[in-house]
């Protein structure tokens, strides 16, 4: 298929599937590989020196992980895509490829709070210094630019508080001092926002959330240019990373359908995070779709939709056993890690233990996905979460 002349929705639909080579199969099989047999030396050899283009270790990736790699790439505008087992192993991936001891890079204070730990951890080990920066900074990120300067790092929205970055700004402030720009697109991926078109190096996708969609498998996904394919595909190699075939197949599969879940859940989420707006106990919706959130005029900008992930900011007033209250008699909305599968669910924000560069000195957040259930459910489970939230005040 010629990926560059089609839409979104058909490649998520197409791309990656070659039934006429598989028997007439809709879906590509799920191959469980180690050992891969070469009929002779001039073989093993060949397919040694090809190993990123062609079947030769299990470790390396099977025709499933081809296939789902292939798909992606198409549908996100890349030249190749790197599947990794999942997205933190391909957020430290990404940053390993660009980095090396004495180097700097640059993250945004609202990243995704493993990479923090990350950064101020692992990296700092190995002599990587980290800044962390305003996420709106924009242009400003000039001063913060050192000659070591190796990466710069974007999520875009941020984690928990959905700060919008000025992607094209902060890619071309980088791209005039020659440093490699990275972005968390999970946000907005496979559907809403097109980083590698803005010029961003690599961009790096959760497929855990929306592409695999049904909470059931972890999943991690690199989307590279063809410059910046070698080295991320190669940490990848001396990391001895792999994505499970099992795991490809269900990323496959939830990738067909992500354009119709991400515009429902886009649906359910606009229609709570409006009728949060009105609620006395919130003080703030952060929901990059809205004037109230930080950075709303450039997702306007750039984005063509918004996906089911927001939050809401709590009035200062509404103390922690309150919160519990309401958190702890929700019907419909689960607790929990991760978000993007069908499903609705709350959980409490802690910007105020991360943030370094604007510590975080409102209310208590907490941020909702927005599933696929009946929006009136939802909003009636929202409704006597309030009240017991109320009767605990
Ligand atoms: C923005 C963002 N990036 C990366 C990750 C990490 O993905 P995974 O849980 O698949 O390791 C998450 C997980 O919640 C996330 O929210």
């Amino acid at each position: 298929m010629r990926s560059k002349s089609k839409k979104p929705d058909t490649l998520l639909t197409h791309a990656g599937r070659s039934p006429e080579s598989n028997f007439g199969v809709v879906n590509p099989p799920v191959y469980h590989a180690s050992t891969i047999l070469h009929p002779t030396v001039a073989a093993l050899e060949a397919a040694q020196k090809n190993r990123y283009n062609q079947v030769t270790y299990g470790r390396w990736g099977t025709p499933t992980t081809f296939a789902f790699e292939e798909a992606v790439a198409a549908v996100e505008g890349g030249h190749r895509a790197i599947a990794f087992s999942s997205g933190a192993a391909a957020c430290y991936a990404a940053l390993l490829a660009f980095l090396k001891a004495g180097d700097h890079a640059l993250v945004p204070d609202s990243v995704y709070g493993p990479i923090r730990i990350f950064a101020d951890g692992f990296l700092k080990r190995f002599g990587v210094e980290t800044s962390f920066y305003d996420p709106l900074i924009g242009t400003g990120i000039t001063d913060l630019l050192r000659d070591n300067t190796r990466v710069l790092y974007l999520e875009s929205p941020g984690s928990h508080t959905f700060e919008v970055q000025d992607v094209p700004a902060l890619v071309a402030c980088a791209k005039a001092r020659g440093i490699t720009t990275l972005i968390d697109n999970t946000w907005a991926a496979p559907l809403f926002f097109k980083p590698l078109a803005l010029g961003v190096d690599a961009e790096i996708i959760a497929a855990t959330k929306y592409i695999v969609g049904h909470s059931d498998a972890m999943m991690g996904v690199v989307v590279c240019t063809e410059a910046s394919f070698p080295r991320v595909r190669e940490m990848a190699s001396l990391l001895g990373s792999h994505a499970a075939p099992d795991d490809c197949y269900l990323a496959l599969r939830g990738l067909r359908t992500a354009g119709v879940r991400m515009r429902q859940h886009e649906t359910q989420a606009l229609a709570l995070a409006q009728w949060l707006a009105k609620r006395p106990e919130v003080e703030r919706v952060l929901h990059p779709a809205l004037p109230s959130c930080p950075g709303h005029d450039l997702w306007r900008r750039d984005f063509t939709g918004s996906s089911g992930l927001f939050s809401i900011v709590l009035k200062r007033d509404i103390a922690k056993p309150a919160v519990d209250a309401m958190l702890d008699g929700m019907e419909l909305f689960g607790m929990g890690a991760s978000w993007g599968g069908f499903e609705s669910l709350i959980l409490p924000g802690h910007p105020e233990r991360m943030r370094t560069v604007r510590p975080w000195q409102d209310g208590a957040i907490l941020r909702l996905h927005a599933g696929l259930e009946d929006q009136g459910d939802l909003i009636a489970d929202l409704e006597r979460g309030f009240a017991r939230l109320n009767a605990a005040r």
